[in-house]
């Protein structure tokens, strides 16, 4: 398969619809780390290593010399957005970053100004930017958005483009006949289907011209019939959905470890405060119902209450998100744990999580764009479940039951690296060359 995989010459154009936290912390993230300013903690495509054969062989090469990445200065960033706002300003109006930061980058910031975003209000009512198109049917608003992608890549001379959703959360839609097959969703587009959302449209254009598309939020977007038979018509990688930050990346790195231990886990309380524009998408119940959607199946998923009754059978699972503007981006959660063990003594854990939501999603969104770069490059198609280790809720094959422990989703991120250039496939057995070194000493 190694000689499959074409290089990563030229230009890769990041196209992000969403402007907002954490589009703009991304994008001023790269360009402080081009410049030798910052450094890019938290993206495992920059500071990851992966372990190359035996332990004994000790090879642990970063991930960036094992796979042929793009370089993050061959990376032009564009986007979309309901607002006008350039980089610049979006970003000192989200307040993530300090403003010193911003200001020794303001050139290249102010340099990038959103293209006018596919937007209804009927899909996000808190929001009321007017920087928006204009088109008698979805299907024009898709044709308009394939032209933007195209424009853009001409002018910034990209030999490759990928799209990463990071716009805000969209009411909570369910499939409809609409979503089950490409000609249903192309006559949808035509007739302005109501269950045709803007995001499903930014998608479905990116698809149709071969463009890697990854869905940071819990909207269906991508996660329908009709856009995994696009992907897989057009040879294009999707993936999705709701990066995988905060509280729930807390929640599938612990509850993986009390299920180890066939600990049992009687409930577990999860509640968040947060001030960001984010949050005041989600303080709408419309929109908020697709974000529990996402967060609740994290933990019946790690858990498996129907195969171990007994430890999780009575599990009561609970999330709030409140808006609270004076936290900002600084995130604040809390999980109350209910655990039993040896006996059935019951314990307790607290969790007070002080994050920073945008800090943890950028290196996310870079990773993606970055190995949904290399998975077009590699000739994979559709449904990318080996980038599950970055969403909440993964998309995966239609029936199957997605994979939330984040150690299990490691090693298949890594396993897919190594098989792609094919090294040995590591499945820490290790008792093929154990005996040897015991009979070394
Ligand atoms: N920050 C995190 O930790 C995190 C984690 C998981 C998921 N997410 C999701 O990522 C997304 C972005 O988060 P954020 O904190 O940057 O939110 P944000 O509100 O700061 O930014 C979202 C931006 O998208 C724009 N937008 C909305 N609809 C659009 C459309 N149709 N086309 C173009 N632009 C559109 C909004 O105007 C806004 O500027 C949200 O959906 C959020 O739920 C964030």
């Amino acid at each position: 398969m190694k000689e499959q995989v074409q290089s990563a010459e030229g230009k890769l154009g990041i196209l992000l619809p969403g402007l907002g936290a954490v589009g703009t912390t991304l994008i001023a993230g790269v360009i402080a780390v081009n410049k030798g300013i910052a450094q890019p903690i938290g993206a495992l495509t920059q500071m990851g290593n992966i372990r190359l054969g035996k332990r004994t062989e000790n090879r642990y090469p970063l991930i960036k010399d094992f796979v042929p990445l793009a370089e993050l200065s061959d990376v032009v960033f564009g986007g979309w957005d309901v607002y006008a706002d350039n980089v610049y300003e979006a970003a000192s109006k989200a307040k993530v970053l300090e403003s010193s930061l911003l200001d020794a980058i303001r050139p290249e910031l102010e340099a990038i100004v959103p293209m006018k975003a596919v937007f209804d209000k009927s899909y996000i009512k808190n929001l009321d930017g007017d920087n928006i198109k204009k088109a008698a049917s979805k299907h024009d608003l898709a044709l308009a958005v394939m032209n933007d992608i195209e424009t853009f890549s001409q002018k910034n001379n990209c030999s490759r483009v990928v799209i990463v959703w990071c716009g805000s959360t969209e009411k909570y839609l369910e499939e409809t006949d609409v979503h089950q097959s490409v000609e249903a969703f192309e006559a949808g587009l035509h007739d302005n289907d109501p269950a045709i959302s803007p995001s499903m449209i930014y998608a479905y254009a990116a698809l149709k011209l071969g463009v890697p598309f990854a869905n940071g939020a819990p909207n269906l977007t991508c996660d329908i019939p009709a856009l995994i038979q696009l992907s897989k018509e057009t040879d294009t990688p999707i993936s999705g959905k709701d990066f995988k930050t905060g509280q729930t990346l807390m929640k599938t790195i612990l509850a993986p470890g009390l299920h180890a231990r066939a600990l049992g886990v009687r409930g577990w309380f999860s509640t968040n405060i947060l001030g960001n524009r984010d949050g005041l998408v989600l303080d709408d119940p419309d929109n908020f119902k697709t974000k529990e959607v996402s967060k609740l199946s994290v933990l019946e998923d790690i858990l498996q209450p129907d195969i171990n009754p007994g430890l999780y059978g009575d599990l009561y699972h609970k999330v709030r998100i409140n808006y609270y503007p004076p936290h900002g981006d600084n995130k604040e959660s809390w999980d109350n744990i209910d655990i039993f063990g040896w006996l059935g003594y019951s314990m307790q854990i607290k969790i007070n999580f002080l994050c920073r939501d945008s800090i943890l999603a950028a290196p996310i969104v870079l990773d993606l764009a970055l190995f949904m770069d290399l998975a077009k490059r590699a000739n994979m198609s559709g449904i990318q479940e080996w980038l599950s280790f970055y969403f909440k809720s993964p998309q995966t094959a239609p029936g199957l039951r997605p994979e939330h422990d984040i150690f299990k989703q490691l090693i298949k991120l890594q396993n897919t690296l190594r098989h792609m250039m094919g090294e040995d496939l590591i499945t820490h057995l290790g008792l093929d060359y154990y005996q040897d070194l015991v009979e070394a000493l």
